[in-house]
């Protein structure tokens, strides 16, 4: 089975100063039992990189433009990403999906153009309030997944992040029933569409994980790891989550 994953998203935030967090979470995990993944801002990406080159710690970015070059002012490419020492980029974020308007088919050719770079793709997906309330949520899922995922998609270069919209950042999580539910139902998917080896395709959750509440969600079936955000700026809020993760391990 694949390692599980701690993954932080730092969004926009950060600037130098942020680096000794980073360094902070790498001193405290110097041999971890699990997988652990940083995404500052762009801007931060070749510092942190080669701060943490010699450590069991890998850098990502927060999203990649589907092309490797060209006229597209202020976008960056995996190419570049990989260049600058990233191991990885999240691609179909919601606040993406949202401010951005992405859709499936953009985020599936930017996860493309992650898997062409050598880059692991954290591909998300999750449903909105509405979408839940309605009903709607496995049929989101569904949607999302068949659309985002490139046909190449392996343990080695894609990760899952189950993140409903309505938990990210407002201190509200489903229940663990809930996030149960929709993992089981990635897991199934995914196994119907590439076999056997999706039993190696990381699952992650997203959407207010804490210190406080990690422990239960590492404890439902098919959740792999976390997709932290506001919990992973700071080493001291994130180090007990990764903790909790080893513990699961
Ligand atoms: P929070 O952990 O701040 O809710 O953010 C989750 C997220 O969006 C990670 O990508």
């Amino acid at each position: 089975m694949t390692r599980k994953l701690a993954a932080g998203n730092w969004k926009m935030n950060g600037t130098g100063a942020a680096l000794d967090e980073l360094n902070a979470i790498a001193k405290a995990h110097s041999a971890p039992a699990v997988d652990i993944l940083i995404c500052p801002p762009a801007t931060l990406l070749m510092q942190a990189a080669a701060l943490t080159a010699d450590k069991p710690l890998d850098i990502g970015a927060q999203d990649c433009h589907p092309q490797a070059s060209g006229a597209h002012t202020g976008d960056i490419s995996a190419p570049m990403i990989a260049d600058a020492g990233g191991a990885a980029v999240i691609v179909g974020h919601s606040e993406r999906r949202e401010n951005h308007n992405e859709n499936n088919d953009l985020v599936r050719e930017k996860a493309q153009a992650a898997h062409d770079s050598g880059l692991t793709a954290v591909i998300c997906i999750g449903e909105t309030l509405a979408e839940r309330e309605s009903g709607d949520t496995l049929l989101i899922i569904e949607d999302q997944l068949s659309g985002s995922i490139p046909d190449g998609a392996t343990p080695d270069n894609t990760v899952i992040a189950y993140e409903p919209v309505w938990a990210i950042g407002t201190g509200k999580v489903p229940s663990l029933d809930q996030i149960g539910e929709v993992h089981d139902f990635i897991r199934k998917n995914l196994t119907e569409r590439f076999g056997d080896t999706a039993q190696g395709i990381r699952i992650l959750y997203g959407g207010s994980v804490k210190p406080g509440n990690a422990a239960e969600i590492f404890a439902v079936p098919n959740v792999d790891g976390a997709l932290v955000g506001g919990a992973s700026l700071k080493e001291a809020d994130f180090s007990p989550i990764i903790n909790a993760l080893e513990d699961e391990a």
